[in-house]
């Protein structure tokens, strides 16, 4: 049992490794960086607020999104919230773009100061 515990070790821990890297999920995203914040803060901060503390919708900070990871942001943009004025923005961006939002959101990019 004891060796076999040593002999997936190596294994468990490379996957962890790759698993926990920031670098290995933040792949490259196919986006325009500057064009796609500009769109973030006029569009999205209509409702959000242009600096993501909340407006009609809620804030979009950090510590507000803690729950979510960026792919579910990124779901939620797509899809929208049915019943809500949240709009599914899927026609408007490519999955790449939501995804990159839901990373910009999470690391608090776009968060400006008072
Ligand atoms: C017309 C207003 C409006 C616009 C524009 C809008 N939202 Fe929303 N959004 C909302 C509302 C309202 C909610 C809350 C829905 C609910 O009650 O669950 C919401 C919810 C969200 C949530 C879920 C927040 C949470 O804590 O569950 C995310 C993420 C989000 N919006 C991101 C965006 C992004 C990114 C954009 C721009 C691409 C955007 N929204 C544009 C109105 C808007």
């Amino acid at each position: 049992m004891k060796a076999r515990c040593e002999s997936v070790g190596p294994l468990v821990g490379f996957v962890l490794a790759v698993w926990l890297t920031p670098a290995a999920s933040m792949a490259e995203l196919n986006v325009d960086e500057a064009e796609l914040e500009n769109f973030v803060i006029q569009d999205c901060g209509s409702c959000h607020g242009l600096t993501m503390r909340g407006g009609l919708g809620p804030p979009l900070r950090p510590e507000d999104l803690e729950q979510l990871p960026a792919e579910a942001i990124a779901a939620i943009i797509r899809e929208g919230v049915d019943g809500t004025a949240m709009p599914p923005w899927k026609a408007l961006l490519s999955d790449d773009e939501m995804l990159w939002i839901g990373r910009q959101l999470k690391s608090g990019a776009l968060v400006a100061d008072d």
